[in-house]
């Protein structure tokens, strides 16, 4: 078996950096909901945000529950198919709680389009979105994370939860795929 490491062009984020965010928004998050006297639930997307999503839930030390949710748009390609379709659904109501959705990535925003839609019409109390990594330059629809770990600019990434066809997530960095991995 091959080192996945020769796959990668660049480091974006190494696990120092990918520390400092999570602390980072834990700290914003943390100030945020102390006072809330709803329900906080973190709504997990699934398979890409899980990495994150642990390192950031623990360190948070409000009362919460984890929710997880899988939703594709993406195959073993690339780029984005345009459509969207929920394969794991919430197993609690989210009636009058407050829901954060935790992203791996917002690329074209139409995941996050949908699943807030989709959160609003079950009546929850509030619904903000959190995602370790934003590409702001590739957005097809008007949608902005109220929390962000990184800009990162147009090249696809793996590591950290994020994949390239299920590979690359146990990577403990984020790092850009050399084009020729999927060119082949
Ligand atoms: P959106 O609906 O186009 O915003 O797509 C978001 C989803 O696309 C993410 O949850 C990822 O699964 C996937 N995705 C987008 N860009 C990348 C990337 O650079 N690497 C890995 N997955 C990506
Ligand atoms: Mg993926």
């Amino acid at each position: 078996m091959q080192n996945m490491h020769k796959d990668i062009e660049t480091i974006l984020a190494d696990e120092a950096t990918l520390a400092g965010i999570c602390d980072r928004l834990a700290a914003r998050i943390t100030e945020d909901y102390r006072d809330s006297d709803k329900d906080l639930v973190f709504v997990i997307i699934l398979k890409g945000s899980v990495y994150f999503a642990t390192d950031l839930i623990r360190r948070i030390p409000l009362p919460c529950e984890m929710e997880f949710m899988k939703v594709s748009s993406y195959g073993a390609s690339t780029t984005t198919s345009g459509f969207i379709q929920v394969h794991l659904d919430l197993k609690r109501d989210v009636h009058d709680a407050d829901v954060i959705v935790i992203e791996d990535i917002i690329d074209s925003g139409r995941t996050l389009e949908k699943l807030s839609n989709l959160l609003a019409d079950r009546g929850a109390h509030s619904v903000r979105f959190c995602t370790l990594l934003d590409k702001p330059e590739r957005r097809q629809v008007k949608l902005d994370a109220d929390y962000v770990g990184l800009n990162i600019p147009d090249a696809f990434v793996v590591g950290y939860g994020l994949d390239y066809d299920e590979k690359y997530r146990n990577l403990p960095y984020v790092g850009i795929l050399k084009p020729a991995v999927y060119r082949k």
